[in-house]
């Protein structure tokens, strides 16, 4: 199997922040960034998210008819090793299939498509689940976040491009959740390096393309930076 090419797309605020200190959604993305997210969406096989996004934002995930016409839509990933998808959550209603992804031995849901990666009692094991998804020709995926997700995928190194759109706007608070959380780096070497690549303005706002500067496998070095 060829891996799929993973995209993490996110918006933050200048202060790095994806939600509010109560971990509740707030409109980040200008008019011009949603269109843009809308044309990433159609143009993804899978979307994939942690079950900590659908129980606070209870997101559609799909692609709006306002910012693309005739859309096609992705399939709709939920990473949920426990198995805590509320049965009524948006991401289960039709529009577009949907694929748990759990560890759980239960079945506690019918009509809906679940698989297993990874031992009981741990996450998802990502490397299995892109494995999974490389086999049944998904070539795309985006994965817009929340937080704990973008880190795991950072960490195990399966990322190949991040968009970050950046609002002018603080929302400050040290609960608020950041563009990656979890445990993040607990040394120096384990800080993930980024080259970027692109920087646009959309409206008031900027959006950078980077993507993860691989470490040489013989000395551990990163490759010479290169001027933008
Ligand atoms: N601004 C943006 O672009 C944006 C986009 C999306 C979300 N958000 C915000 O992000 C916040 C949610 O972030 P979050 O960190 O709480 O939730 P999350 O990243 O959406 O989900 C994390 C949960 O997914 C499950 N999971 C299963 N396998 C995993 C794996 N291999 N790696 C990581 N997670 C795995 C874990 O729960 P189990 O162990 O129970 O399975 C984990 O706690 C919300 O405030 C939301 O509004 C912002």
């Amino acid at each position: 199997m060829s891996k799929p090419w993973v995209t993490i797309n996110c918006a933050m605020s200048l202060d790095g922040k994806i939600a509010l200190p109560s971990r509740r959604q707030t409109r980040i993305s200008c008019e011009e960034d949603l269109k843009r997210v809308h044309k990433l969406r159609n143009d993804s096989d899978a979307i994939v998210v942690g079950i900590g996004t659908v129980l606070m934002d209870d997101p559609k995930l799909l692609v709006k008819e306002k910012y693309i016409s005739s859309p096609s839509q992705p399939l709709r990933i939920i990473l949920d090793s426990n198995l805590r998808i509320p049965r009524n959550a948006q991401v289960l209603k039709p529009g577009a299939p949907t694929l748990i992804v759990t560890t759980c031995k239960e079945d506690r849901y019918e009509h809906i498509t679940i698989i297993r990666c990874g031992p009981p009692n741990k996450r998802v094991n990502l490397h299995q689940l892109i494995e999974y998804l490389g086999d049944r020709g998904i070539k795309k995926i985006m994965v817009e976040g929340g937080e704990t997700v973008i880190w795991e995928f950072l960490r195990n190194n399966l990322v190949d491009e991040l968009l970050v759109f950046i609002a002018p706007m603080i929302i400050g608070g040290v609960t608020s959740p950041t563009l990656a959380g979890d445990t993040g780096a607990a040394t120096l070497e384990s800080v993930i390096h980024m080259r970027i690549q692109r920087i646009e303005k959309l409206e008031d706002g900027l959006l950078i393309q980077c993507k993860p500067q691989r470490k040489n496998s013989v000395n551990g070095s990163l490759p010479a930076q290169k001027n933008l």
